[in-house]
């Protein structure tokens, strides 16, 4: 996730650009860059940190020019650093591109390139891509557009990119894949961005590209979009937006929260994308392939996280034991720190955490490393100090999670976990091989089953409508779902402030089932897979309370449909991969109780996105 802001046109592009990235900044955050055409020559500026630094830094050079692009970034590969703060030049200093998004296949691409003696000064994928798309301009004389096009063909990933040519600067190439491109059509002026939040203002008549498409912006030309594939040409939509500035940031969503509920099909995608290769039956990431025999020796696995991070590495401590068989001990990184905990130099610590902020958190990385255990992170923010402080990790792709009840950051940690766990397994031979195929495969096409799960939307919201106003809620669940069940709770409580309680389903008859009576609402993770005969008497129990049971069931359920008060269907998948489609329905019937009780959905009180202090 990132901003890009293009604009070709009759007034000055600076201004435009900048404030455009300022509009773009929720989308990610980490570093901002700009360049003008003034004329005869690029002007360009970047550096680590916010537009607002970038302004400042941008004083030293003229900012001139009708022409202009910027970027801010959320990274994926490089730190963020000026280095590596977008827009990134060509060797030849002629091309310059802003790119959101991944290109997976780039470390071949560079290699071939450092072979033709392209130099790199950054670690960024994006660097090799502008690269590429010169190679291919000077190899076979093209212009810009058709050196776009044919360089695309070649890169694997996602990308929304603006490319600008100092030999050609009337034009401003832009395409995408993966990553979300508008063009804003005004009069004898474009603009392209992210979203339409940096042009909104000048023009209301708006250009989606769609995937594999792109186009060249020209002045004074008709607008020309392409296929990507085939160079066909499309006939370009026009449509007249009728959002307002914050309805575009928030993607149309009322709430952030919401929008990054709905990214989660996607965001899955960016995060096994490059790592997972099914067909292939491969597992590939970097940073445990450089540490497996660490991995495969460790006496145990000590996770550490707090809020639904611990809840991610719980869901992990199931996986990684039925897979790996490698021991796994789940903590509250607040209570690890303190109790002076017994590590050895054999055991991995796994840290997990969206902000790679949290105090917490980072004091138990720092005392794990003391003790001389290998610290691997998970973390959603490049450069962050949890990712900084931890011998590796690697990333989940969630990018920038504002509403401050994680929800995207969740399934993505779950789905790198799962995937270092299959890895792990692969190599120790603890799954067989129709297994370890069978999970690349589900965990492949989990996206398009939580995209099915999401579309139960309407019957939770429903469900909503009948509980919002109580005052306690239990959730259950068995195996995989009882951190699940924990989860949802947490959901409930951090934005309706209605008191909830997650709780392992078979524990309710040694105590909370005194509470159960015809005002307490149920909410019961019922699968098809795992446990499901033991939840099914876990219902019953309920029932023959008078407690109000809403459950979530594989689709086709009957025998809990006959039980329960409100059924939600999800898709069937593996009991392991289950928490990735059953956390989806309880997110959403959190987020539409606390709408209901008029909470502040994307900014609960008392809460702070990231808990940096103790
Ligand atoms: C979850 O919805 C909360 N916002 C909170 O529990 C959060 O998960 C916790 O503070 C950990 O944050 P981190 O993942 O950024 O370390
Ligand atoms: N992958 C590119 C980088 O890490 C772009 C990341 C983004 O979308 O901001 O620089």
């Amino acid at each position: 996730m990132c901003g890009i802001v293009g604009y070709i046109g009759h007034r000055e592009a600076y201004p435009i650009v900048i404030k455009g990235l300022k509009r773009l900044e929720y989308r990610g955050y980490d570093s901002a860059g700009v360049m003008v055409y003034d004329g005869t020559s690029v002007k360009l500026s970047k550096t680590k940190g916010k537009v607002s630094d970038l302004e400042a830094k941008a004083k030293e050079i003229t900012t001139t020019g009708t022409i202009g692009i910027g970027h801010t970034r959320w990274a994926t590969h490089g730190v963020p650093n000026d280095v590596n703060s977008h827009p990134h030049v060509s060797n030849s200093g002629d091309l310059v591109i802003i790119h959101n998004g991944i290109i997976e296949n780039y470390e071949p691409l560079k290699k071939e390139l450092i072979k033709r003696g392209y130099k790199f000064h950054s670690d960024t994928d994006t660097e090799v891509l502008v690269n590429l798309i010169e190679e291919v301009q000077k190899k076979e004389n093209l212009k810009l557009g058709k050196a776009v096009q044919v360089a695309l063909n070649q890169v694997v990933g996602a990308y929304a990119i603006c490319v600008f040519d100092k030999k050609k600067p009337d034009e401003i190439v832009a395409a995408r894949l993966g990553s979300p491109l508008a063009i804003g059509v005004g009069k004898d002026e474009f603009f392209v961005a992210s979203d339409a939040s940096p042009f909104i203002e000048y023009t209301s008549n708006a250009i989606y590209l769609e995937d594999e498409e792109m186009a060249v912006v020209r002045l004074n030309k008709p607008l020309k979009i392409r296929k990507i594939k085939d160079d066909s040409l499309v006939d370009p939509y026009v449509q007249e937006l009728q959002m307002n500035l914050e309805q575009i940031e928030k993607g149309g969503y009322d709430h952030f929260m919401l929008k990054e509920i709905y990214e989660q099909p996607s965001v899955i995608k960016d995060t096994y994308r490059g790592r997972l290769h099914a067909n292939e039956g491969l597992i590939q990431m970097a940073g445990v392939e450089d540490n497996l025999e660490k991995f495969l020796n460790a006496d145990r696995i000590l996770i550490v996280a707090c809020g639904t991070s611990w809840h991610a590495g719980l869901v992990a401590e199931y996986i990684f034991e039925e897979f790996t068989r490698i021991p796994v001990e789940v903590e509250y990184a607040s209570e690890f720190r303190y109790r002076n905990p017994i590590i050895n130099p054999g055991d991995v610590v796994i840290p997990i955490s969206q902000s790679g902020e949290t105090a917490d958190t980072l004091a138990a990385i720092k005392l794990a490393k003391e003790k001389g255990a290998f610290v691997f992170g998970v973390c959603n923010v490049v450069g962050s100090s949890i990712s900084r402080e931890t011998h590796a990790g690697a990333y989940t792709h969630a990018g920038p999670e504002i509403g401050v009840a994680s929800t995207k950051a969740f399934t993505t940690q779950i789905t790198v976990l799962t995937m270092i766990a299959l890895r792990l397994a692969k190599a120790k031979g603890t799954l067989s091989n129709s297994d370890f195929h069978r999970y690349l495969q589900e965990l492949e096409i989990i996206p398009e089953k939580v995209q099915e799960a999401l579309e139960t939307n309407d019957v939770t919201k429903t469900i909503a409508a009948k509980f919002k106003d109580s005052t306690n809620c239990l959730y259950l669940g068995r195996g995989y779902n009882f951190p699940v069940a924990l989860e949802g709770a947490l959901k409930l409580k951090e934005i309706s402030y209605i008191h909830a309680e997650g709780y392992p389903a078979a524990e309710m008859k040694h105590g909370p089932i005194a509470l159960i009576d015809e005002h307490m609402p149920v909410i019961v993770i019922a699968p098809k897979q795992g446990h499901y005969d033991k939840v099914v008497s876990n219902i019953q129990e309920i029932k023959s309370r008078s407690g109000k049971i809403i459950a979530v069931v594989t689709k086709g359920d009957t025998q809990v449909r006959e039980l329960a008060d409100y059924v939600i269907e999800i898709p069937d998948t593996s009991d392991a991969l289950s928490p990735l489609l059953t956390t989806i329905p309880l997110q959403l019937l959190s987020y539409h109780i606390a709408v209901m009780r008029g909470c502040n959905v994307d900014q609960p009180r008392n809460l702070a996105k990231s808990v940096t202090v103790e």
